[in-house]
């Protein structure tokens, strides 16, 4: 783990290989849209020494009427399955944090898959919490998990939740 790099990139081929590494991805999540990935707020890239890039996550443009100043949304982490569990996730998740803060953003939050522990568990490891359960609004049944970890005292996460579900059915 010490041998690896946590940077923000803006380089469009040091991007591009970000997007393979996402379209390689083993759980099935949706076709990764190329233009909006590059249109994140940040992306975070994991290299090792020799510059190979095997992991990267983002903190997203942002879409819809929530504030997208103060707001941000997590999203496109993935780890090369040769490098995982060594701690790279969590590391892409603590620059993501240290970032975001530079940026001015209050409140952090993330969706993730009901089935995705390992997703999860790398949220709470950094200090997320769970909020709640909603079915997706893709209308396939899925219950996805919703997270958020405040980055200012007097963030009022609850309104700022319930503003990004938006009529989203609960899970129970
Ligand atoms: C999820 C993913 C990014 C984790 O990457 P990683 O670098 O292996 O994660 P880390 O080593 O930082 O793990 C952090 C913690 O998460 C948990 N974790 C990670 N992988 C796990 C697994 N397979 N099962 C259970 N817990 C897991 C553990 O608590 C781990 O800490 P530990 O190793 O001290 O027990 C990686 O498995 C991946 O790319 N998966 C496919 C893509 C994906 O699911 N992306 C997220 C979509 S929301």
């Amino acid at each position: 783990m010490s041998d690896i790099q946590f940077v923000i990139s803006e380089q469009l081929e040091e991007l591009a290989l970000a997007a393979q590494l996402i379209d390689g991805r083993d759980d099935n999540a949706h076709p990764l849209d190329h233009q909006v990935f590059f249109d994140s707020r940040a992306v975070i890239l994991a290299k090792t020494l020799e510059g190979e890039i095997v992991g990267c996550a983002a903190i997203k443009a942002g879409k819809g009427t929530v504030d997208k100043g103060t707001v941000g949304e997590l999203g496109y982490l993935v780890v090369s399955p040769y490098y995982r569990r060594q701690g790279i996730a969590q590391g892409l998740t603590q620059k993501r944090i240290e970032v975001a803060k530079a940026l001015g953003i209050s409140i952090l939050y993330a969706t993730i898959r009901a089935e995705n522990t390992s997703s999860q568990a790398n949220l709470l490891k950094a200090g997320f919490q769970f909020w709640r359960d909603y079915l997706s609004i893709r209308g396939t049944g899925n219950t996805v998990g919703w997270y958020y970890l405040a980055l200012s005292a007097n963030v009022d996460a609850e309104a700022i939740m319930l503003s990004l579900v938006g009529d989203r059915i609960q899970a129970v």
